[in-house]
């Protein structure tokens, strides 16, 4: 049991845009890895450097996104980056969180809600005006 995904990446995840797809399933198997070591009992101890590494590796990707989207001059870009913004804000958040009985479930029931939302739902947005 102890080898099962949290999440599975499949085809119906990715936007057609490789290094785009690449760090996106780059966060999903830092969100695997954070299932893995709560099925394993170190959940607890895992949660904080895994959202402190989880904001570094964002703040990258979401820079390599809106590089693209403004280059491909996208029409929603603000609005995009204002979701960001409030992810690494809540991250930042959850990471400097003093309490030590962190609840590592809601957290990694959080990031798996908000990151295939975004990848799906607001990231699916500007991949046609990246195509073009
Ligand atoms: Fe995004």
């Amino acid at each position: 049991m102890k080898n099962i995904l949290y999440i599975v990446w499949s085809e119906i995840n990715k936007l057609g845009i490789p290094i785009i797809d690449e760090q996106h399933r780059g966060v999903i198997s830092t969100i695997n890895s954070l299932h893995y070591f709560i099925l394993t009992g170190h959940g607890q101890e895992i949660v904080k450097p895994t959202l402190i590494m989880l904001e570094q590796y964002v703040d990258v990707h979401f820079k390599t996104e809106e590089a693209l989207l403004t280059e491909a001059n996208y029409p929603a870009l603000e609005e995009h980056i204002a979701l960001h913004k409030g992810f690494i804000e809540k991250i930042k958040k959850l990471s400097t969180d003093p309490n030590r009985n962190m609840d590592s479930d809601l957290v990694l029931k959080f990031l798996k809600e908000w990151w295939l939302g975004h990848i799906n739902k607001e990231d699916r947005k500007y991949v046609p005006f990246l195509e073009k």
